[in-house]
């Protein structure tokens, strides 16, 4: 394919330089008039691993051109992708200046060649800004445009490999020619496509970036509280690293309600009364309880303002299949009901079994009393309620989705769904200890 790069800096010159190398022409736009002459005697603009080798061959193969004019380079392609920088603003936002430019740029000389294109954004950027580019597009090239993004995921220092073997490409488009555009530029690698709406896409990136970050900052509180307390941090993440069901895996990492249970609070405490006592400050496990809190919060946010007052809660306990009711936010979460006055039924087969089993019947008794009164035996009684709150999932629980008029919170996904947009929400692998 004959494909554009606008900007060629680090992603730009990787991009440039890997799709040559797979046998594509490339046409590289950069208004660095300086990247633009090192790129064009076979030479990096960049220090990166191998980049000024396989630059050095795509000029030779006649594969890569670099110049500051944009309208030399997109007659000559079938596709562009923008790899500008989306430096932070002071407060936190991203600067879209040059993005904006570049969009201006791409839409002026398409419209002045009079030619079709797909443009993917690869630069990082949040979805409100997509909708600006968008707009930039659909007022100075009407028609011209299918834009899309494919963001980028590789790293500086190995970016050539991660270019080459990224964990997955990711399109984000709602267009079949974008899609076929950027399947087809991609069909030669192994890694798993996946397509998403632009937005989602997009989302993907921030949330991969957030995660990389937490999980140093984690691992670094963690060797904090290792090294302040005579234990060896290294043996300690090595073993924690090896386990791939729950710890490096998709196991708490799909959205749901909040945590709960006998362990997880109760062990986030000790670690922090740890830190104290070593006069640690750890403020990204302390932040994870009062993040949890918000989870409720805002489930009892969704609950008050839908304005409906008679309320089915499924499920009590912590979590499904069990009848622990220790520090369950689902208690939590009936009890700030409660006293607000809502009038609330709960439904949850494990508790009542292990009220009559006697199992768990002192803790209910003793610590919950206020609320068992308010358990029903069967999902039919709950069947006059406003609104049903759904937070596990028994059998029965469809039929009454099905007939229901009332509205349904899911608190698995956090979704509200008024009685014509109802149905039974999908199993989950929602979070809990
Ligand atoms: N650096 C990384 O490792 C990495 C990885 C993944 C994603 N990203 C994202 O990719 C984007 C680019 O990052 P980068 O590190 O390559 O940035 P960079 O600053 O290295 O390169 C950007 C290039 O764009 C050029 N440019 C600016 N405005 C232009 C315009 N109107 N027309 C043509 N060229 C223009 C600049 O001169 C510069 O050479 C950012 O959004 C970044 O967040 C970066």
């Amino acid at each position: 394919m004959n494909i554009g790069i606008v900007g060629l800096g680090y992603v730009g010159a990787v991009s440039a330089a890997c799709l040559a190398d797979a046998g594509h022409h490339i046409w590289g736009v950069d208004v660095n008039a300086e990247k633009v002459r090192i790129i064009n005697e076979g030479r990096s603009p960049i220090v990166e691993n191998g980049l000024g080798e396989k630059i050095g061959n795509a000029r030779n193969a006649g594969r890569l051109h670099a110049t500051v004019n944009i309208e030399e380079a997109l007659p000559e392609t079938e596709l562009c992708f923008v790899a500008v920088a989306t430096p932070s603003r002071p407060n936190g936002q991203i600067d879209p200046a040059h993005l904006f430019r570049a969009c201006n740029q791409i839409a002026a000389a398409l419209k002045k060649i009079g030619k079709q294109q797909t443009v993917a954004v690869r630069s990082s950027i949040l979805p409100i800004i997509f909708d600006d580019c968008r707009q930039i597009f659909d007022s100075v090239a009407p028609g011209l445009v299918e834009l899309c993004v494919n963001p980028e995921f590789l790293r500086e220092g190995t970016a050539i490999r991660d270019f080459r073997e990224p964990p997955f490409i990711l399109i984000g488009t709602d267009s079949p020619n974008a899609e076929a555009a950027l399947r087809s530029l991609y069909a030669h690698q192994a890694s798993p496509i996946f397509v998403l709406k632009a937005r989602d896409a997009l989302m993907v990136k921030y949330a991969s970036n957030a995660f990389h970050a937490l999980k140093v900052a984690f691992a670094n509180e963690i060797a904090a509280v290792c090294e302040q307390s005579g234990v060896d941090a290294e043996a300690v993440m090595n073993v924690f690293c090896s386990d791939a069901v729950l710890n490096i895996s998709r196991r708490y990492l799909m959205p749901g309600f909040a945590f709960g249970g006998s362990c997880l609070p109760k062990d986030l405490r000790a670690i922090l009364y740890a830190g104290k006592h070593l006069d640690l400050q750890l403020p990204l496990v302390n932040a994870i309880l009062s993040s949890n809190q918000e989870v409720i919060e805002r489930a009892f946010q969704k609950i008050r303002t839908s304005g409906k007052h008679r309320l089915a809660l499924i499920g009590l306990s912590f979590k499904s299949n069990t009848d622990d009711l220790r520090e369950s936010p689902y208690v939590d979460l009936a009890e700030r009901l409660l006293g607000k006055g809502y009038d609330l039924r709960i439904y949850d087969p494990n508790v009542v079994t292990a009220r009559l089993t006697g199992a768990n019947k002192r803790y209910i008794d003793a610590v919950i009393p206020h609320l068992s009164r308010l358990l029903v035996g069967s999902l039919q009684e709950l069947a006059d309620a406003e609104l049903i709150i759904v937070g596990h999932r028994f059998e029965g629980l469809e039929g009454l989705l099905a007939k229901t008029n009332a509205s349904v919170l899911d608190l698995a996904r956090a979704m509200m769904e008024t009685p014509s947009e109802t149905k039974a929400p999908a199993l989950d692998e929602s979070s809990g200890s």
